[in-house]
């Protein structure tokens, strides 16, 4: 297991507003995106309340956009877009068996890369049983044979589903070394009650949830519950699906983008949601390695403060 580190280092990156536009200039270009490795030392992480281990604020989601089947060329294209998230200092890659040929494909990329790139891969992947499949355990072993890894590094009960079964199996799986860090995801506001129920009574390292710049529900009352459980909050769908580009196409970005390092709105949108205090890892997904570029710029970004926070909603609110 992972050594305990120091409590939240990265609030030395929480800079805005003036602070951070006096200090614009010292820190160089930050919209530019690294060209080569990212240093470890250099981005933005948090720690992973349950043990202090740290990982990049910054991960990845792999549906949809890894769903490619057998196609060689899609393949190649995901295998670029991957390679490009590790070397830029990326760490957490989420998937599901739900999202169809993903975990293969992500597993095929993975044989692909030397050792060496995939040091920081933070393994992330869930339990998603149906009629269909009700067999969590042999679907587990099904989804380490995929991605070609002995343990995950964090197992979830996809959208709460069978979670009574699975969270007695997960917690055997910890014990015995066959995960490192358990929890459980929802996309949808109408699951929030049962989800809060599970973290007040099941022991959990991580949830997962929604929250993006415009969709904020849960920053009543999941968040804050996260924050005093000491449970590590992963945000899925930070652009809404994509959607919120289509909300923002054709504005320029607000002047105030410039203070948090900000070029284009996907990076507005991923800093607003890694700022708030309690989220620990945004998993945006891309097919695009120059997508995968900007979104990973944020990692070197100052972030904002609160009352920056509250001018950036208001103001996409506005839109
Ligand atoms: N219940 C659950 O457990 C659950 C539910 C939902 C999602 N998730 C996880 O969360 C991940 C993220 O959510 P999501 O995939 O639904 O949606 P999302 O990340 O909010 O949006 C993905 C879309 O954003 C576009 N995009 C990415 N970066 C961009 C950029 N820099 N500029 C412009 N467009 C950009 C992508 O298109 P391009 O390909 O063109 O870049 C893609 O169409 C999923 O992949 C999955 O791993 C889990």
């Amino acid at each position: 297991m992972p050594s305990a580190r120091p409590a939240d280092p990265s609030r030395r990156r929480l800079l805005a507003g003036a602070a951070a536009a006096a200090l614009l200039p010292a820190l160089g270009p930050l919209t530019a995106t690294p060209a080569g490795a990212a240093d470890p030392a250099d981005i933005l992480r948090r720690p992973i309340p349950s043990t202090g281990e740290e990982i990049p604020v910054v991960g990845m989601g792999t549906w949809i956009t890894f769903n490619v089947g057998d196609s060689e060329p899609l393949r190649q294209d995901r295998l670029e877009v991957l390679r490009t998230f590790l070397a830029l200092g990326g760490g957490m890659v989420d998937s599901s068996p739900m999202y169809g040929t993903a975990e293969e494909v992500v597993g095929w990329c993975l044989e692909r890369l030397p050792a060496a790139e995939t040091a920081g891969l933070f393994s992330a992947t869930k339990v998603w049983t149906t009629w269909l499949m009700r067999d969590g355990p042999q679907q587990m072993a099904e989804s380490r044979r995929l991605w070609g890894l002995d343990r995950f590094d964090l197992m979830q009960v996809h959208n709460l589903e069978d979670w009574e079964d699975h969270l007695p199996t997960l917690a055997d799986d910890k014990a015995a070394g066959r995960v490192r860090y358990v929890g459980v995801t929802t996309s949808h506001g109408r699951r929030h009650d049962e989800m809060a129920r599970i973290m007040e009574r099941h022991p959990l390292d991580f949830i997962q949830i929604t929250y993006n710049i415009l969709d904020r529900e849960v920053e009543d009352r999941l968040l804050p519950l996260a924050a005093e459980r000491g449970i590590g909050v992963i945000v899925n769908r930070p652009f809404r699906q994509g959607s919120l580009f289509r909300t923002v196409a054709g504005r320029p970005l607000p002047g105030w983008a410039a203070e948090i390092g900000a070029a284009t709105w996907a990076q507005v949108m991923l800093s607003f949601v890694v700022s708030h205090p309690a989220v620990t890892c945004v998993i945006p997904a891309t097919t695009r390695v120059d997508h995968m570029r900007e979104n990973m710029a944020v990692l070197r970004h100052p972030l904002p403060d609160a009352a920056l926070r509250r001018r950036m909603a208001d103001d996409l609110r506005a839109l």
